[in-house]
């Protein structure tokens, strides 16, 4: 008996690039992310930090620094947070965070987050806001990364080795990573009472198995890349956490398929770029935040009157759209705060299949490094 094996593709596990695999191991790094952190389905547990519930109690400011995707994941931890704590949370590219001369007192908490831990704009921000006197967490993904090493705390994203350039599995482990954080703090704070806390673990504990059934059925979002894999430009608009998840689905479309696009808050698009949609510009409008969605669809109607080809990203069950956009693309409904770590991964294939249809390099992106160790 011979057996030929092609390193490589063993590697990626039968699938054709690193970045698929990493798509489809989304599942697994959710689980590995929550394994250990929920106590029997009603408490979150943080063994690994050191933060206290008295020091949470303490806080007065929490402040994300981040590049990149890691960026893109901190505008949905900062809502998240301040969401289940009411703690101000701001947000800052790591590369602008020290020029701006943030305001750090002894009650504000940096988070720093990246995937490789190594990215030198974070670690020098990181550095900076210790300097200043702020205690400093990781959401990281490498154990023994710098960011790891010099951090107070550090609440590791179990997503497991990612190859691809292009960030997948790592930013959706971020999102879980807040959601842990998030209701943790909650717990200390008591902004949330028990029921509410163990409704939000339940609904947390069932997204793995929601994107399995997800990931079987991909040929809508397929259909969808074909079209627009002929444009250069296109758009992608949402309200609230969609408007953050609209900026990760248009770096990751930049990224690999390198066709241009913006996004934009939904509410915003009519203040200038609306000037730029023409007859069968593609915009993508995330449509997943029901609370909104009456005002994204005004938004929606706005782009279509001045030709948009409008394909939207709604909540299984949701009918209102159909009559608006001319394509619609389902997710499977959670918790308002969660749906980000479901709807993100028809964006990820959207990028995945445009940049295949245009016969790119999807694992190596031209220009691109997976760690950029110079600020
Ligand atoms: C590089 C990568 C991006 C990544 C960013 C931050 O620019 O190309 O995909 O998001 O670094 O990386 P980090 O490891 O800090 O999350």
């Amino acid at each position: 008996l011979r057996i030929d094996w092609d390193l490589m593709r063993a590697e990626k596990n039968g699938f054709d690039t690193f970045m698929l695999k990493e798509i489809h191991e989304q599942p697994r790094a959710y689980q590995d992310t929550m394994r250990g952190r929920i106590n029997a389905g009603q408490e979150i547990v943080l063994p690994d930090i050191a933060l206290t519930s008295a020091e949470v109690r303490q806080l007065k400011h929490i402040h994300l620094i981040a590049c990149g995707t890691a960026y893109h994941a901190a505008l949905i931890g900062k809502t998240v947070i301040e969401r289940l704590t009411r703690i101000p949370v701001e947000v800052d590219l790591a590369s602008e965070y020290r020029y701006r001369m943030p305001v750090i007192g002894e009650n504000t908490l940096v988070i720093a987050v990246s995937q490789s831990g190594e990215t030198a704009d974070t670690l020098a921000a990181m550095r900076q806001a210790k300097y200043w006197g702020a205690r400093v967490m990781a959401i990281t993904n490498v154990i023994g990364s710098s960011v790891a090493r010099e951090a107070d705390d550090v609440l590791f994203t179990l997503a497991g080795p990612e190859i691809a350039v292009a960030s997948t599995k790592a930013y959706s482990s971020q999102l879980i990573a807040f959601y842990l954080l998030g209701l943790y703090m909650a717990q200390s704070l008591k902004t949330l009472d028990d029921t509410a806390i163990a409704g939000l673990i339940a609904m947390l504990e069932k997204l793995p198995l929601q994107l399995v059934s997800m990931l079987r059925n991909m040929n809508p979002i397929r259909q969808v890349a074909e079209r627009i894999a002929e444009n250069d430009h296109l758009f992608f608009i949402g309200r609230g956490l969609d408007c953050s998840l609209a900026m990760e689905a248009s770096l990751k479309l930049k990224e690999i398929s390198y066709i241009h696009s913006e996004a934009y808050a939904a509410g915003e698009l009519k203040h200038g770029s609306l000037a730029l949609i023409e007859e069968n510009t593609p915009v993508i409008a995330l449509a997943t935040q029901e609370e909104l969605l009456e005002k994204t669809a005004s938004n929606i109607k706005e782009v279509k009157a001045r030709g948009a080809y409008v394909i939207a990203l709604a909540l299984e069950g949701c009918t209102g759209l159909e009559k608006v956009a001319d394509q619609v693309i389902y997710v499977p409904r959670t918790h308002p705060l969660l749906t980000p770590a479901l709807a993100v991964v028809p964006l990820q294939m959207l990028a995945y299949y445009a940049a295949s249809f245009r016969g790119n390099d999807v694992d190596k992106p031209r220009n691109l490094a997976k760690s950029v160790t110079v600020e």
